[in-house]
C-alpha cells in the first residue's frame, strides 16, 4: 500500500490521539506525539487497555502488537520537537474552538512548510480553523471513530481553499492505515456518518433528561436492532461526556434552536465529574459496565 507521508505528529494524547497514533505506527509511519500532560500518552493507552479488555473486545491492533506500537511512538511535552520531522499534523486536542484555533497557529509557525494539517474534530468544519495555520490550502477534517473497537472508517473533508492534492493525499493516508475513507463533497456540520450518529444521540439525551425512558432500554432497543455491542449511551460513556457536551454546544453555536443545547442533566453529570469511561462513571460505571453483563438486553425482574 502506498504512503503519502513519512512521519505523522499527533497533537493531544486522549481517547482519539492515541488511537490514531497506533494506527499510524502499525501501518509503519514514524510517529511522535504531543500533549501538554506530562505522561499523557503511556496513560490513556493503559486506560485504552484496561477499557477493551474489560469489555472483551478483540482490538483491531491485535495485542501482541500493542508493545511494538507503544514502543514505536515518540512522546514530548515540547511541540517544536514533536513536528520536526513532520509531513502530517493530526490535531487531537480537547472539542473547542479556542483552543485548536491556537494549536493551528502554532502549527503553521513551527512545521515545516510542506506539512499537512488535518483536525480529528468531531464537528468544527476545518474552515474554521484554517486561517490561523496560515496555510489553509494544506487543511482538512479527518474523524475517526473509536478504531480499536472496530469502527474502521474516517470522514474526510476539506475546508474552503484545501487543493485536491491534499485530500487525496488525506485519503491515501487513510486507506494505508485500514480504514474506509467517507468523502464530504460539500461542507457540513457533522461530516458524513458523524451528522446521522449526532441525530441519534441528541434524541437519545432527550429521551433519558425528560424521563421518557430509562436510558438501559435506548441501549437496549440500539443494540437488539443493530446487533452492536454498545447502545448509544454505551458509546457515549467511551466518547467521554464533556466532549459529548462539546460537540452538542458547536450544533448550537450555530443553530441558536433551544433544542440543540446539550440537557442541563448532562450538564450536571458532568459538573460531578462524571465523564464516562475516562473517569469511572457516567451512565454506566466501569470498568465492568452492567451493559456487559449476560442477562443485560433481558434481564430477569
Ligand atoms: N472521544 C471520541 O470518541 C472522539 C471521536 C472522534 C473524534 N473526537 C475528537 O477528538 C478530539 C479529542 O477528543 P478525545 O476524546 O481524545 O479527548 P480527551 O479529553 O480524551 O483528550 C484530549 C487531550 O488533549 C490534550 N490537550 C488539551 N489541550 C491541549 C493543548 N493545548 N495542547 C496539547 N494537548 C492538549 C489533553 O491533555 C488530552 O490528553 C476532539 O476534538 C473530539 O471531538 C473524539
Amino acid at each position: 500500500m502506498d504512503k503519502p507521508f513519512e512521519h505523522v505528529t499527533v497533537v493531544g494524547s486522549g481517547i482519539l490521539g492515541t488511537q490514531i497514533a497506533m494506527f499510524a505506527a502499525h501501518a509503519g509511519y514514524s510517529v511522535s506525539v504531543y500533549d501538554t500532560r506530562e505522561g499523557a500518552f503511556e496513560e490513556t493507552y493503559a486506560k485504552l487497555h484496561a477499557d477493551l479488555k474489560a469489555k472483551g473486545v478483540d482490538p483491531v491492533i491485535a495485542w501482541d502488537k500493542w508493545q511494538g506500537c507503544k514502543n514505536a511512538v515518540r512522546f514530548t511535552t515540547n511541540l517544536g520537537e514533536a513536528l520536526r520531522d513532520a509531513d502530517l499534523v493530526v490535531e487531537a486536542v480537547t472539542e473547542e474552538l479556542g483552543v485548536k484555533r491556537e494549536i493551528f497557529k502554532k502549527l503553521g509557525e513551527l512545521a515545516p512548510p510542506e506539512a499537512i494539517f488535518a483536525t480529528n474534530s468531531s464537528s468544527i468544519p476545518v474552515s474554521r480553523l484554517e486561517e490561523s495555520s496560515a496555510r489553509p490550502e494544506r487543511c482538512i477534517n479527518a474523524h475517526f471513530y473509536m478504531p480499536l473497537q472496530g469502527i474502521m472508517m474516517a470522514d474526510l473533508m476539506g475546508g474552503s481553499k484545501t487543493t485536491p492534492e491534499v485530500l487525496e493525499k488525506g485519503e491515501i493516508w487513510l486507506r494505508s492505515m485500514g480504514f474506509i475513507p467517507l468523502r464530504v463533497k460539500k461542507e457540513i456540520l457533522g461530516f458524513c456518518f458523524n451528522s446521522v450518529w449526532r441525530a441519534i444521540k441528541k434524541q437519545s439525551l432527550y429521551m433519558w433528561a425528560n424521563d421518557f425512558v430509562d436510558f438501559r432500554d435506548i441501549d437496549r432497543a440500539w443494540r437488539a436492532f443493530t446487533g452492536t455491542a454498545w447502545g448509544p449511551f454505551g458509546l457515549m460513556d467511551t466518547v467521554g461526556l464533556d466532549t459529548v457536551a462539546n460537540i452538542e454546544m458547536v450544533y448550537y453555536d450555530k443553530s441558536k434552536d433551544p433544542s440543540d443545547k446539550p440537557p442541563a442533566q448532562l450538564l450536571e453529570k458532568i459538573e460531578r465529574g462524571e465523564l464516562g469511561v475516562k473517569t469511572g462513571k457516567g451512565f454506566y460505571s466501569y470498568p465492568d459496565p452492567e451493559y456487559l453483563d449476560a442477562d443485560f438486553l433481558n434481564p430477569e425482574k
